[in-house]
């Protein structure tokens, strides 16, 4: 599909491509990826749930959900909020953690010092994973209930909404949830790589878990059971399929032990679990480029033919990403976002930029290009289209404007977030009621606690942002739009 659109485009592509560098060169901004890289990171300490230790370094959040799991007798505080809100999804806890120790296995000798924080930030989530596949046979998928949450504008610190634990286990196999989707085998065994040498205990723990959770989910190939379905839908509901989670968790699998059975898992399952579908998605609920691009790697450094088809689907995927061929499912703004429906579409920039700046540095080690139609797409051209994605997030579009809360002149001030908008424990001891907080929803005041390092969803198709918390779609941050953003700015901080 990508390759027919593709020659009729091709004169646009130099001309956008054209556009595209001139305004980076008018701009020519040179920004401070190290400084955006040290806030990227920084966001996630104020979205820890849990007890925080004595570094924390966002002071303007407490303790907070700290019985959660106690209604089923287990203790499963700790881990991160996604997002605005107070719950703990297991989708995006997963992908977060998977996308930040991708970010660290590429590009962590580029972090500098920022390197420590990155690996705390992983091992903040893994230590929560790890709390939440204890029991074989099960996974603790959400705690939290979103709705009782969503009609709430509460701190964490003071929430008195329902938190209910959802699990699966064998007699409730949303084993469609245990390939990664709250299954998360791909995010312990990414992470077993981040700590293979900096904690050989702590990463054979991981590897180990990442191996018993896959089994689980293996055995309960199916769908979302009803009851959970009515609890995670419609936040964070599984669309797409277990397919490609399986996938993703075998292919993370087959990076971090080298056994056998999971490459053999990986080819003998590709048609079946449809590698080759939707080959420009990529996020918390569809893994196919993320999957396609990690196994091309192999494929580049020419030691694995049977994952031939694979590096097909990633070159695929990159031609269908160049700016001026029309894609269904992905366009670019006016000002070169790249934007794709659905809201917070930064999730998207993010996630896919990353992709294009992994593929990049592994078709360089390789000294290879990926052929498009009649046009190429070079190592250099993709680092040129990643690098004009995040200098865009930092400021370098239509509305001047920073995306990332505290980094430039001018930033998002209302992000639609409860424990930034809602004024500090400190400055406000006081317990805010459920419904006490609408009034700070709805002030026209900008936020009290500087989510230092927030991205939020961004601008819509025309680039414009309303900077308004009931704007949820463009104003609410997420760890899953940090988390590959961490990858990219650690990258362009060594290589401006
Ligand atoms: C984009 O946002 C602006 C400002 O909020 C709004 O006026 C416009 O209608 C939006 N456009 C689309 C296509 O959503």
């Amino acid at each position: 599909m990508a390759r027919k659109s593709l020659t009729t485009a091709l004169g646009n592509l130099r001309v956008t491509a054209f556009l595209f560098l001139s305004l980076h060169a008018v701009i020519g901004s040179g920004h401070d990826y190290h400084d955006a890289l040290r806030k990227s990171i920084l966001f996630f300490e104020g979205q820890r749930s849990g007890k925080l230790p004595p570094d924390q370094r966002v002071k303007w959040r407490r303790d907070s959900a700290l019985h959660d799991g106690s209604t089923v007798g287990r203790d499963l505080t700790g881990g991160y909020y996604d997002a605005g809100d107070n719950i703990k999804f297991g989708f995006p806890m997963a992908f977060t953690t998977t996308l930040l120790s991708w970010s660290i296995i590429d590009f962590g000798r580029n972090m500098g010092p920022e390197l420590k924080n990155a690996v705390k930030a992983v091992r903040w989530a893994t230590d929560y994973l790890l709390k939440v596949t204890a029991i074989p046979d099960v996974v603790y998928v959400q705690v939290g209930d979103a709705y009782s949450d969503h009609n709430c504008w509460e701190r964490p610190e003071d929430m008195d909404t329902l938190r209910s634990v959802y699990k699966i286990d064998g007699s409730h196999p949303g084993s469609d949830v245990a390939g990664e989707k709250p299954q998360p085998a791909a995010a312990l065994a990414a992470a077993s790589i981040v700590f293979r040498s900096r904690d050989p205990a702590y990463s054979r723990l991981l590897l180990n878990r990442a191996v018993m959770v896959f089994d689980f989910a293996d055995r309960h190939r199916g769908a979302y059971s009803s009851s959970l379905r009515s609890a995670v839908c419609p936040f964070y509901c599984d669309v797409n399929g277990y397919q490609d989670e399986l996938l993703w968790g075998a292919v993370w699998l087959h990076k971090a032990s080298r056994r056998r059975r999971y490459r053999e898992y990986v080819v003998k399952n590709e048609v079946i679990l449809h590698a080759g579908d939707t080959i420009n998605e990529f996020g918390w609920d569809n893994k196919h480029a993320g999957i396609n691009v990690l196994i091309s790697k192999e494929v580049l450094m020419g030691r694995a033919e049977y994952f031939e088809s694979f590096k097909q689907n990633a070159d695929d995927f990159i031609c269908s990403i160049l700016p001026g061929i029309s894609h269904p499912q992905l366009q670019y703004s006016p000002g070169g976002l790249i934007f794709k429906a659905g809201g917070s579409n930064m999730q998207h920039v993010t996630s896919l930029s990353f992709l294009l700046l992994a593929f990049s540095s592994y078709l360089s080690h390789a000294n290879k290009v990926v052929p498009c139609g009649e046009t190429t797409a070079s190592p250099a051209l993709l680092k040129q289209l990643a690098k004009r994605q995040v200098d865009y997030i930092l400021g370098d579009n239509p509305l001047g404007m920073s995306y990332m809360v505290g980094y430039g002149p001018r930033y998002p001030l209302r992000i639609h977030h409860r424990g930034s908008s809602l004024p500090s424990v400190q400055a406000h001891p006081a317990r805010i009621r459920c419904k006490e907080g609408s009034r700070y929803f709805l002030s026209p005041n900008p936020n009290p606690n500087v989510h230092v390092g927030a991205v939020v969803g961004g601008p819509n198709i025309t680039d414009a942002f309303p900077d308004s918390r009931p704007f949820f779609q463009e104003s609410e941050p997420t760890t899953y739009i940090n988390a590959p953003l961490v990858g990219l700015l650690a990258y362009f901080s060594a290589h401006p």
